[in-house]
């Protein structure tokens, strides 16, 4: 549909589901600025559809490993995206996965449905605590930090971190930087909280995974690519980890029939990292903002640098 506002001329994809990529192609057509979800791929068949006229994507994510960003910043296209604000909510989700990973908690919701409760076992759906673990946090970012402040008053005995480089914002939760050799090895929990780059593609593979703990959960939040799922179930369906807890995966969705979705020691989400409503709501807000911003050539709120 197409809407006259008091800034800019709108067309919109009135829909929850993914915009066909033929009507991606036509409706950007023309357009100074494009507004997309990180479902959108938006490489150089989308800007060079739009056409010379365009100034600014802005994409409603903190993650833009689905922008082109090499062929955007060619352009001199500028780009939005939505960090800080959902900073909080994709911890606390973090935080919940792990648990309910690390507790087998939809393993026990489905026991009591299901008629295998039977009575209370000493060791029935026995897991893992943080009371006295190591965790490692692979990306101290913004919600790797996020992460591991909301971890630590459970009693975390010590917060390893990886990355490119040691963060003096670490020392907030006494997290010592690691290589991810290290990281991996000596950590009880394993969280990925890295953004996708080709540095980071495929960074959870077999070589890591056997460098776990049998008894490690591992979590991620991040991106599903940055994870090699074939050897994560072969790590999971063998015992070579305890459990995995996955917001994220590849392909999104995850077909209903997948071999992960098998397995009762994974739990996967439908990348709901930043679903709160407030955080939502704030997200659209900061995504229109910046999109403005573009259309007029000001100082955007928040401007992904390329
Ligand atoms: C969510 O995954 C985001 O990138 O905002
Ligand atoms: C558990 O419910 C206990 O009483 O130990």
């Amino acid at each position: 549909s197409s809407r006259y506002g008091t800034a800019c001329k709108v067309s919109l994809w009135d829909s929850d589901e993914p915009i066909p990529r033929t009507d991606l192609l036509q409706g950007v057509s023309g357009a100074h600025g494009i507004l997309c979800l990180l479902s959108d791929r938006i490489d150089a068949e989308v800007i060079n559809a739009a056409g010379p006229n365009l100034k600014v994507i802005s994409t409603l994510s903190v993650g833009f490993d689905h922008l082109a960003v090499g062929e955007i910043k060619k352009r001199g296209v500028r780009v939005g995206y939505t960090p800080d604000v959902l900073t909080d909510a994709t911890a606390e989700l973090t935080v919940a996965l792990l648990l309910a990973t690390a507790r087998r908690i939809p393993e026990g919701v489905e026991e009591v449905k299901n008629g295998g409760w039977s009575s209370w076992k000493p060791l029935w759906l026995c897991g893992y605590g943080l009371s006295g673990s190591t965790v490692g946090v692979i990306g101290l970012g913004r919600i790797g930090l996020a992460i591991a402040r909301r971890l630590k008053p459970f009693g975390v005995k010590r917060l390893l971190y990886s990355g490119r480089t040691s963060k003096p914002q670490a020392a907030e939760v006494d997290g010592e930087f690691a290589s991810l050799d290290r990281l991996v090895s000596e950590s009880d929990f394993v969280v990925v909280s890295c953004s996708l780059t080709p540095e980071t593609q495929g960074l959870c593979d077999k070589a890591l995974f056997s460098k776990m703990k049998k008894t490690a959960v591992f979590v991620n939040t991040s991106r599903g690519a940055v994870v090699n799922q074939e050897d994560l179930h072969e790590a999971l369906s063998s015992g070579r980890i305890a459990a995995a807890g996955l917001d994220v995966t590849t392909p999104e969705p995850l077909p209903t029939d997948h071999p992960l979705l098998k397995l009762k020691n994974c739990v996967i989400l439908p990348h709901i990292g930043s679903a709160t409503y407030s955080t939502r709501g704030i997200m659209a807000e900061l995504c229109a903002n910046n999109l403005l911003a573009g259309l007029t050539g000001s100082a955007m709120p928040s401007e992904l640098a390329l």
